[in-house]
């Protein structure tokens, strides 16, 4: 990934990021840093920049034409998403670091004084943001504020097999607090339910205690919280038609975009995926006006709606059985060589699983969720969680199949995501009956409605 960040002070970026893991993300090759000086691009006498405000007001402006020829200098014809940091912009977030870190390039315009020429910006930035509602002296600290968030979501970044999952606003609740040794610190103690050894106990401790502590610092995270808690009760009463929804909404991914009576949006910026959802079969005119204009990929409950989405320009990439796994206990592994995969098996990955892009691929290993089956070290087989949460991406070399690796790539997965309280879940396309009969054979219950996978009309 590249940062672009157009600054009258470029030392202060450069020195600023050098000595942290972004720093040494860029020694790595994994990130590149161009800090470029807009003084650089004045034609005026002794580098001037600015100049007094039409209309009066106390303060100077940058001028519009150092800042173009320095935004040209990187961006030349190429369509590259610009950020200017500024007060006045949206509100930076984790959805949108998520958002931006799947860019290649990236260019930061940082402001100073009273800002910058209005006409400057209308021809260059794609993307005004705020890093918060207060007044700084310039814009390099929030640039290098939100180069932070973005590149350590960057694959490799945190190193190679390191994770950004547990996010500090998983759940949409805060995290709980953690402790370590010693056991005993100011004659304070550790919570007992934490040396226990009860997994179970453990994992409801700790969201007891994110909750009460969102409620506290901050109710309007709680209040979502809450909503996203309703739709999951409301859509349990047919699990496992809905286990799909339920468990984006569960597990953080997805966020409710709309919902009136039966029918229901979810949007998962990071796997891209819009979950349509109806019980009336056809969308009505207000949920089609909440479809999002940027949706390219649309999963869809039922097939009139399906149908409807195809006469609108949709294609249909395929219909599915849902599948899922309610029982809680781990599954037996027989093939004992299995572990999660990082950044060094993604070649194989790469070039075994064709349907997905390889930074796909890269993000779902660095997500920590994909595991490979080995012969010593040699990776012979993976599966994997998608995006918007489903498992899938099961391979296995051919002269490996029929041992029942397979088998034992999808117990590992089962067991992994029970592990972290999930309700583990996968489709199997229509016709693909050796998939439809392992699900069966591990156990796996079938839902009694298809689900629908539609992408933007080539
Ligand atoms: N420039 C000055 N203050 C800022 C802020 N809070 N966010 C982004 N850019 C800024």
């Amino acid at each position: 990934m590249k940062f672009h960040v157009l600054t009258l002070f470029p030392e202060m970026i450069e020195q600023g990021l050098a000595p942290s893991i972004i720093g040494r993300a860029v020694e790595k090759n994994i990130l590149s840093l161009n800090a470029v000086n807009i003084r650089d691009f004045s034609v005026e006498k002794h580098s001037k920049v600015d100049d007094y405000t039409y209309g009066g007001g106390a303060g100077m402006l940058i001028q519009a034409q150092p800042v173009y020829d320095a935004w040209k200098s990187v961006a030349g014809d190429r369509k590259v998403r610009t950020v200017y940091v500024t007060p006045q912009g949206k509100p930076f977030t984790q959805k949108m670091a998520r958002e931006f870190a799947r860019e290649t390039e990236l260019i930061f315009l940082c402001g100073h004084y009273e800002g910058i020429d209005q006409r400057v910006l209308d021809e260059t930035v794609t993307d005004y943001v705020s890093i918060g509602d207060y007044v700084l002296t310039g814009g390099e600290l929030p640039a290098m504020v939100m180069i932070d968030a973005i590149a350590r979501l960057v694959p490799g970044v945190l190193g190679n097999d390191a994770s950004a999952e547990d996010e500090s606003f998983f759940n949409d609740l805060l995290e709980y607090p953690q402790y370590s040794r010693p056991e005993v610190w100011h004659d304070k103690k550790v919570p007992d339910v934490l040396l226990s050894g009860n997994h179970k106990n453990i994992v409801a401790w700790r969201l007891d205690q994110a909750k009460e502590k969102t409620q506290r610092v901050r109710p309007d995270l709680y209040a979502k919280y809450q909503q996203k808690q309703e739709l999951i009760r409301k859509l349990s009463k047919q699990k496992r038609n809905n286990i799909h929804l339920m468990e984006s909404l569960s597990r953080g991914l997805g966020e409710i975009l709309f919902m009136r009576g039966e029918e229901v949006i979810i949007q998962d910026d990071d796997a891209a995926t819009t979950f349509l959802y109806t019980e009336d079969k056809r969308m009505s005119e207000v949920m089609q006006a909440a479809l999002p204009p940027q949706a390219s990929l649309i999963l869809a409950n039922n097939q009139e709606l399906s149908e409807q989405l195809q006469e609108q320009g949709w294609h249909l990439i395929g219909a599915c059985s849902q599948y899922l796994y309610t029982a809680k206990e781990p599954l037996p592994v027989k093939y004992k060589n299995i572990r999660q995969l990082t950044l060094d098996d993604l070649e194989y990955v790469n070039k075994h699983y064709r349907y997905e892009e390889r930074e796909y691929l890269a993000r779902r290993i660095w997500a920590g969720l994909m595991f490979g089956a080995y012969d010593g070290d040699r990776l012979v087989g993976f599966i994997g969680v998608h995006g918007e949460g489903s498992g899938g991406m099961l391979y296995v070399d051919r002269e490996y199949r029929r041992q029942g690796i397979a088998e034992s790539l999808e117990a590992y997965l089962l067991n992994r995501c029970i592990e972290r309280g999930w309700i583990p879940y996968g489709h199997v396309m229509e016709g693909n009956e050796a998939s439809e009969l392992l699900q069966e054979k591990m156990g796996l219950y079938k839902a009694s409605k298809k689900l629908y996978w539609l992408d933007r009309q080539q």
